[in-house]
């Protein structure tokens, strides 16, 4: 039993061990997208430590559901195909604007199921859920 007891707290550990889940492997459902459960985590990962965590580039913070809607370009309500920040993160970016994350940044693209999940999000009202 004595043996037993420190391998079932490595398992419970790495079990609970949040890092160890890469962003780029966690599915997003196709519908009822939640901006906590999914998005945020996104930002968080890929986009923070330019817009709203040290710094704020082009005035974008997206560290909070309401600095991500602040300026109603970047996010047009069910409009995905209208929100300026689609229009950045997909590859490539729509002409003359930029590409997001930066392509010489230490952060990879969205993957296509990150890309869809942003999308679907604002295509459902992006609301703060
Ligand atoms: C390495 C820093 C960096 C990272 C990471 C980054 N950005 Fe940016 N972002 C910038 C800079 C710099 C600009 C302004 C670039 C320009 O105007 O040419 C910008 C501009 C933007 C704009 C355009 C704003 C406007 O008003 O036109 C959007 C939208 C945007 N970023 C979204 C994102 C998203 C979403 C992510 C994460 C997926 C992200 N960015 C990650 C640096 C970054």
């Amino acid at each position: 039993m004595k043996k037993i007891i420190p391998l079932i707290l490595l398992l419970l550990y790495s079990g609970c061990d949040d890092s160890s889940t890469n962003i780029d492997d966690k599915v997003i459902p196709s519908s009822n997208v939640s901006y906590s459960q999914h998005i945020q985590p996104i930002f968080n990962v890929k986009c923070v430590n330019c817009h709203g965590v040290g710094t704020t580039e082009a005035g974008l913070d997206l560290t909070t559901w309401s600095g991500t809607k602040a300026d109603p370009r970047i996010v047009v309500d069910s409009l995905p195909e209208n929100s300026v920040l689609v229009w950045t993160i997909e590859v490539p970016a729509r002409a003359g604007f930029p590409q997001m994350p930066p392509i010489d940044a230490p952060y990879l693209p969205l993957t296509p199921n990150q890309l869809r999940g942003v999308k679907t999000w604002i295509a459902e009202g992006a609301k703060n859920n």
